[in-house]
Formats: structure tokens, C-alpha cells, sequence
């Protein structure tokens, strides 16, 4: 058997990882930073076996079982190192290179590195001496400092790189690279001519690739290189080595369609942005997110592409949600992409969309279904939280998964939604001035008002869940709204409100915030009235 070569180890375990690794075969729990579960290598009935997504090894406190994904592998699949070697680099998608070639080829990787390297620092050059270049980063609001940031730069019109680069690249490498295109009849010419250069760079920092936008009429608006030894599209993200570079473990990733999204949210103090290379996400590109962050975001836009893009990272999405992963999806208002938006309203603006505007995974699949499949009765409900527990079961076994499971059952209806009209039932509405209401209520009627639709949402007695409606609720649902009422509302300034969309999900944030101030107003009520729930298990006073 030939001997796998050392940076090809190197780059397998390293590319691994080792929480999805084990998490296919043993049910992990996150604890802290960390995940347990019970040992696979000897009996016990509580977890002392850890997985640590940091330092990408497991330990188990109970026997001394240690090592790092190959060890575990071996271990736990009885294999020998080169077959666990070849497991590892299957589930990437990568071959064993055989014997001799290896070396020659990770040199040859080296060699057109440096080559990417050089056209970046070309095009970084170049900029400095086309105003017009300048100028239309100018126009589109970017600094110069965060044109250095990400290294932008300009391929000018006409065909130099060749010779620019000479001496010091090979054509060949420019067109192994991607820089150059060869015609069948020997002929040369750049691929890069009259646009902005955006480098792609790998997590470490290495240029694989780049995009270039054009800064006067002509097609296609963007062109990025094609796949090359280098660059391959469904495995990078655009900008998480800038975003690496100011936070290697930030709370969340936000992940965006374009180049420009990514460079103005960065400007704006959004630094952890990453945007897929126009294509769809993949799984790879996925798991080299969750690498870095326990929550990733999707931003996308408001239409029906982006709906359909959404579905997508969604269904590709939930089989790496083990415990302690998070995902949300949110939508822009038609028209604005995170470029414009934050432009417009900044990091502040931006964020509170994100807070407010966006979707757990689990809200957002069943508001996919409830749109995608009609109709709400009881056959409708079924053919939806069937569809919806197909999806769920591709997620990893894990507490995530079972609550996910219980959430959509409730949505759709199993285990009883609470219903009790008679309680629910608006009272009469007060014939004097209204006290006022409070601000949330406001926001609640803002919404009402912006979209009348939702009006029908807040009519069935079940939404209060017990409760009453707020007064100006009651107010607006009798047809006596007061104008007091409505400027207050009016003066609510919401973002993104204008989308039904991101307006709905306010409308059930607010709902459920709601319910679960009600349920616990009632839980400290019958405490008072000494009826504490000996069906909450007891916890009286
Ligand atoms: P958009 O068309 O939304 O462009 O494409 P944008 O990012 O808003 O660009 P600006 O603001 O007009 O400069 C989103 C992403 O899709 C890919 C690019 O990665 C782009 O950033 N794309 C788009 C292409 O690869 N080729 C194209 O011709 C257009
Ligand atoms: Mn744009």
C-alpha cells in the first residue's frame, strides 16, 4: 500500500470535523463548549465522554479514552489509519493523491498560490492609477480603507497580465489559475478586463480565486474564475478570512448573496458576513460555517428567489444541526439588498432587522409549508407536519431535533392548541378616554394598520390565549379606534415593516411574548390563591 503523504493527512484532518464526525455515530449533548455523551468505549449510564470543537479532540473522563478524529474513527469503526484517512477525505469530497505525484502536486498548489498572489497585488496596483475604478468604489460608498481591507483592485481594459506578470509567472500558470484564457488556436487572452477585482481568499488567507465586477456597461455584471486546482465554488465563502480576521469565533455569521454586501456591511461595523460565490449553498460551505460559529443567519432577499434560495440552505442546512447549532433566516424588503440597507440605516438599523426581522429555522419551515402547501383544515394540516417531520428527520439525534419535532407538531395542531373562547371573548370596550397604551401595543397596532391583512390574525379569541386583547386592540377590532391611538402608532418607526413578511413574524414575536407573560401572570396568580400546580410537580411555597 502506498503511504498517504503527510500534508494530505494534514489537510483531511484538518478540513474534518470532529463534533460532525462523532455526532454521526454517537448522540452528542453541547455542554458549555464542549459536547458529551455517554462513552462509546465502555458502559456508563452518565456522559464522561467529551468532544471539544476547539481543539478538535475527545476525551472520556470515565476510561481515558483520547485522541483526535482519525483515533476516533479507528477506534469506534475498527479501521486502520489509511482507511480512516480515506472515510475522512470521502465525506469531503477529496481522493487520496497516490505516491509520487503528492508532492508535486501540493507544490504545484504552492507555486500557483504565489500566482494568485502576484495577479492580486497586480490589481491592487492598478487600482491606484485608474480614477475610474476609484471612482466607482467612491460611488458605491466604500472607504479606501476598507478597499485595503479587502485587498480590491482592477484589471484593466485589454490584455497585460501576461506580460505585467512576466518573469515572475509562467502562462501557463495564469492559465492554470484562471487569470488566462487560451484559445484553440494558441492564442491568449485575459479574463479579467475593465472590472473591479474582489480576491477570494481561503481561511487562511490564501488568494483562490477572484470575482470582477464591471464598472461600465457589458455582461455579465459579475465573472468569477472558473474552477481551477485552486478554486473550487461550493466549498468557499466569500469574506470569512476578513471576518476571521477581526473575531475567529464570533456569535453568529450572517451569510449574503453578494460581494458588495459583504464589503458595505463590514464598512458599516457588520464584520461577520460571508457571502456565497453566486451559487447555492452547499453543505461544505455550511459546515466550514458552523466551524466558526454556533449561529449562522441567512439574509435574503424579500422575492421569490430568495424564498426559494432560503428552502434551499434550509433542506441543506438542518442535517448539520446538532445541539447548540442555531439558524435564522431573514428577509429583505423588496427591492434592498444588506448592501443599500445598511447603507441606509446602519449598523443599528441592520442589526434591529436582524433581531426583529428574521425566523428561527423552525418558524420559518412552517411558514414555508403553511404557504407552499393551501389550506388549513385538518387534511391540510397533516399533508404539512408530514412534509415538515420529513425534513426534520434529517437532522442529527439531539434535544434540538425532538424540540423542533414538538414545535411544528404543536404548530399543526397536535397536542391541543390552547383554546378557550369564553375567557377570550373582548370585553366591552371603555366608554371614557382610553388609558394609554403601552408602546408594544402600539407596535401591535402599527402593524395592524400597515397591513389590514393581519387584522384576521389578531380576531380568533384563541391568539390571547386566556388573556384579553390589549385595549386598543379591543378598540381597533370594535371599529372605535381613537385617534390618539393612531398617531401613537404612527409614530412607531418599525424596519422592514413594509413587508408582510417580516411584519407577521413581529406580530407573532409579540403574540407569544404575550402568551408567555400571561402564562406566568396566571402560574403567580394561583400560587397566591395557594392552588400552586401540583401539576408543575409540586414547586409550591
Ligand atoms: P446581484 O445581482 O444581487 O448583485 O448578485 P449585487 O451583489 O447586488 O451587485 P451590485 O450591488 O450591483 O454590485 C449577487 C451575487 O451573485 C453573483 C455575485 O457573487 C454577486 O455578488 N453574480 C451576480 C454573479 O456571479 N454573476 C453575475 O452576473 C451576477
Ligand atoms: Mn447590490
Amino acid at each position: 500500500m502506498s503511504r498517504i503523504p503527510e500534508a494530505f493527512v494534514e489537510e483531511v484532518v484538518g478540513r474534518s470535523d470532529i463534533v460532525e464526525v462523532i455526532g454521526e455515530r454517537v448522540p452528542l449533548k453541547k455542554k458549555g463548549k464542549e459536547f458529551a455523551a455517554c462513552c462509546p468505549f465502555h458502559q456508563e449510564k452518565t456522559p464522561s465522554f467529551y468532544v471539544s470543537p476547539e481543539k478538535q479532540f475527545y476525551h472520556c473522563f470515565g476510561c481515558g479514552a483520547h485522541g483526535n478524529v482519525v483515533g476516533f474513527l479507528m477506534e469506534y469503526d475498527h479501521l486502520d489509519f489509511p482507511t480512516a484517512i480515506e472515510t475522512l477525505a470521502g465525506r469531503l469530497g477529496l481522493e487520496i493523491p497516490r505516491e509520487k505525484g503528492d508532492q508535486e502536486k501540493l507544490d504545484r498548489i504552492g507555486r500557483l498560490r504565489q500566482v494568485t498572489a502576484l495577479a492580486s497585488d497586480w490589481f491592487r496596483a492598478n487600482l491606484r492609477r485608474h480614477p475610474e475604478a476609484i471612482d466607482f468604489l467612491k460611488h458605491r460608498g466604500l472607504t479606501g480603507e476598507t478597499a485595503a481591507r479587502f485587498a480590491l483592485g482592477f484589471a484593466p481594459t485589454g490584455n497585460h497580465i501576461e506580460q505585467a506578470l512576466a518573469g515572475k509567472a509562467q502562462p501557463d500558470e495564469l492559465v492554470a489559475t484562471g487569470l488566462l484564457i487560451q484559445r484553440d488556436d494558441g492564442d491568449r487572452y485575459d479574463r479579467f478586463r475593465g472590472r473591479v477585482m474582489f480576491p477570494i481568499r481561503d481561511p487562511r488567507g490564501h488568494v483562490i480565486g477572484f470575482g470582477g465586477r464591471v464598472i461600465g456597461p457589458g455582461e455579465p455584471k459579475y465573472l468569477n474564475s472558473p474552477e481551477t486546482e485552486l478554486f473550487h465554488k461550493g466549498y468557499g465563502v466569500y469574506g470569512l478570512y476578513e471576518s476571521r480576521r477581526v473575531n475567529q469565533r464570533p456569535d453568529q455569521l450572517i451569510v449574503v448573496e453578494g460581494y458588495m454586501d459583504v464589503i458595505l456591511l463590514a464598512q458599516n461595523g457588520v464584520h461577520h458576513a460571508v457571502a456565497t460565490l453566486g451559487t447555492a449553498t452547499t453543505a461544505e460551505q455550511l459546515g466550514l460555517l458552523y466551524r466558526q460559529t454556533d449561529r449562522l443567519v441567512f439574509c435574503f432577499d424579500g422575492d421569490a428567489a430568495g424564498r426559494r434560495a432560503a428552502v434551499k440552505a434550509l433542506e441543506v442546512a438542518l442535517p448539520l444541526m446538532h445541539d447548540g447549532r442555531d439558524l435564522r433566516f431573514a428577509f429583505l424588503p423588496e427591492g434592498e439588498d444588506p448592501d443599500s440597507f445598511v447603507r441606509a440605516q446602519g449598523q443599528t438599523g441592520f442589526n434591529r432587522f436582524l433581531e426583529h426581522g428574521s425566523v428561527g429555522f423552525d418558524r420559518f419551515l412552517t411558514l414555508h409549508l403553511d404557504e407552499s402547501i393551501p389550506g388549513d383544515d385538518t387534511a391540510a394540516r397533516a399533508r404539512k407536519n408530514k412534509e415538515a417531520h420529513r425534513l426534520i428527520n434529517t437532522m442529527p439525534q439531539g434535544t434540538l431535533r425532538r424540540l423542533t419535532a414538538r414545535q411544528v407538531d404543536r404548530h399543526h395542531g397536535l397536542f391541543g392548541r390552547p383554546f378557550r373562547e369564553e375567557q377570550a371573548r373582548p370585553g366591552p370596550i371603555a366608554a371614557r378616554r382610553p388609558p394609554p397604551a403601552r408602546s408594544e401595543d402600539h407596535i401591535l397596532l402599527r402593524l395592524l394598520l400597515e397591513h389590514p391583512a393581519l387584522v384576521e390574525r389578531v380576531r380568533p379569541a384563541d391568539v390571547w390565549h386566556g388573556g384579553r386583547p390589549p385595549a386598543v386592540i379591543e378598540r381597533l377590532l370594535a371599529d372605535a379606534l381613537e385617534e390618539p391611538d393612531r398617531q401613537a402608532a404612527a409614530e412607531q418607526r418599525i424596519v422592514g415593516i413594509e413587508n408582510l413578511e417580516i411584519a407577521t413574524t413581529m406580530l407573532e414575536d409579540i403574540l407569544e411574548k404575550r402568551r408567555q407573560r400571561e402564562a406566568l401572570a396566571e402560574r403567580k396568580r394561583r400560587q397566591r390563591s395557594g392552588l400552586t400546580g401540583d401539576e408543575q410537580g409540586g414547586r409550591s411555597v
